[in-house]
């Protein structure tokens, strides 16, 4: 489908709350990929053991009124906004969202690429580098999707 509206891409960080376990991961996923699919939203969730890092991509207002759900979810807490922003292209096109279990060590590999902000309230979308790590652990950790 030919993209009309401005595309935004959110990458945020949080920690799971105690009773999230990979197999309950498999009802919200399902719930999830419907939705994103019918709201045209795609990306990627990383999940291992105690955090979460996903990244949201497409139109607003979908995009923000997703992420204000997800911020009130209380299967994690500490929701923090890593980067969000205008652009060009969707990184994860293809999956309504992909997922793959990681280890602590690639999330805060990514976290530490993360530009500190110049100022107050200025965010910007993930940058090329970020989207290139994640795409490339999608490929190669989430292949059923
Ligand atoms: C880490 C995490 C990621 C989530 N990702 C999505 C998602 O991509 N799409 C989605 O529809 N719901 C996602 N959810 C579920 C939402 O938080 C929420 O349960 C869902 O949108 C239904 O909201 P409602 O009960 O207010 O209708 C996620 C939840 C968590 C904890």
């Amino acid at each position: 489908m030919p993209e009309s509206a401005p595309l935004y891409s959110l990458l945020y960080h949080s920690h799971a709350s105690r009773a999230v376990h990979e197999v309950t991961l498999t009802s919200l996923l399902r719930k999830a990929r419907l939705h994103n699919q019918q709201a045209h939203l795609t990306g990627l969730l990383l999940f291992a053991k105690e955090q979460f890092l996903q990244v949201l991509e497409g139109p607003e207002p979908a995009l923000s009124d997703l992420y204000a759900r997800i911020n009130d979810d209380p299967r994690h807490y500490d929701v923090h906004t890593l980067a969000y922003g205008l652009v060009e292209a969707r990184t994860f096109a293809e999956w309504p969202m992909a997922y793959a279990p990681t280890d602590a060590a690639f999330i805060e590999k990514i976290i530490g690429t993360i530009p500190v902000p110049v100022a107050v309230g200025l965010t910007a979308p993930p940058s090329e580098k970020v989207n290139l790590l994640l795409r490339k652990f999608a490929q190669d950790h989430a292949p059923d999707q």
